[in-house]
């Protein structure tokens, strides 16, 4: 697999060019599927990760504020349980902004964000080692479902997996668990999760949160497409869909769809992909959890859940997990 690498001061960055893979046969796959559908990671490519951050700050969209508060308020409790001096990856770091509440009462003796879309992780990262002299700030451009692995050696010290923002919820619960479960592969007997997961709640709350006025949702939304045409030689017209998120409550599930305006065909590497008026490509599933429920998972998962905090309105949940003896 190819792979670049750059070091500026504290920050070192590894391209491992997720993309270069099978994504487009990936692609290929889930439009040729009854309901069509295209993995969410899609969304992440630069002016993805750019309208990700404009959704957190939608008044709508409770989840970041509301685990940002957790985590600050909870910070020394946090680092209490962490330990002096681990090493903190966060696997969809994003811009990166949560790890910052952190940091200093934590003190790792290194961080590594990884994520999927190159440049965004190369700026936030850079950012972090300006504002962080002392941190060694290691960043890895990889697809998370994939087995991660690094150039260089990492120091030694617990390893710990940041996990904030509810992205485990973007996974089926199965997959959720067997992805808990093989982290701890890489985290050892000693290891912990960090982890933010959106608690269930009334509909309207959720519905109104995956449907901002400001339509920053939608634009996200729409930008998939981009990133299809993009890694699978495609030519879908955005113009041509639009933005759907409605609440499945029986699945416990945001469910995101780009609906066709019209009966159209779309070029897909040389081949037709044809969509009636109104069929949809379902872009992302976004589980919401009762406390109940996230217990009995990462138990399945083999951790054991070590500490929990919500907020006051019990909308956002973090918890500390730390690995079962077997
Ligand atoms: N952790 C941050 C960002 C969450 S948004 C926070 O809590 O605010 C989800 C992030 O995961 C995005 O930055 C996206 O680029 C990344 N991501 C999504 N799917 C991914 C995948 N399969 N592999 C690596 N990163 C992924
Ligand atoms: C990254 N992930 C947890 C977000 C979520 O809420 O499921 C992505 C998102 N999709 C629409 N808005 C935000």
């Amino acid at each position: 697999m190819p792979v670049t690498a750059a070091r500026v001061d504290n920050v070192f960055f590894e391209d491992q060019q997720p993309e270069s893979g099978d994504s487009r046969a990936e692609v290929i796959a889930g439009l040729e599927q009854p309901q069509k559908r295209a993995n969410p990671k899609y969304f992440y490519d630069e002016r993805g990760s750019g309208l990700f951050e404009q959704i957190t700050r939608q008044p709508e969209y409770y989840p970041t504020r509301t685990e940002m508060a957790i985590l600050r308020r909870h910070a020394g409790d946090i680092a209490r349980l962490c330990g002096r001096g681990c090493v903190l990856i966060e696997p969809g770091s994003g811009s990166s902004e949560k790890v910052r509440l952190l940091l200093s009462s934590v003190r790792p003796a290194a961080y590594i964000p990884l994520d999927i879309s190159a440049a965004f992780l190369y700026q936030s990262a850079l950012k972090l080692g300006r504002e962080f002299p002392w941190l060694q700030v290691h960043a890895i451009c990889a697809d998370f479902a994939d087995r991660w692995y690094t150039q260089t050696d990492l120091p030694a010290g617990r390893r710990i997996i940041f996990y904030p923002g509810s992205t485990i919820g973007n996974m089926e619960p199965a997959v959720a668990r067997e992805f808990l479960a093989e982290q701890r592969g890489w985290i050892g007997a000693d290891g912990a999760v960090l982890i933010g997961v959106d608690l269930d709640k009334p509909e309207d709350v959720l519905n109104a949160a995956y449907n901002d006025a400001g339509g920053v949702t939608a634009e996200f939304n729409l930008n998939i497409l981009n990133t299809i045409n993009r890694v699978a030689g495609a030519d879908f017209d955005t113009r041509q869909f639009s933005h759907r998120a409605v609440y499945n409550k029986p699945l416990q599930r945001i469910e995101m769809h780009l609906v066709s305006e019209i009966s159209q065909t779309v070029q897909v590497d040389g081949g037709a992909v044809t969509f009636a008026s109104g069929e949809t490509l379902h872009t992302e599933n976004s589980y919401k959890y009762t406390l109940e429920d996230f217990k009995a998972l990462v138990e399945a998962a083999g951790y054991t859940l070590q500490k929990s905090w919500l907020d006051d309105r019990r909308l956002f949940s973090v918890h500390f997990l730390s690995v079962r003896d077997s």
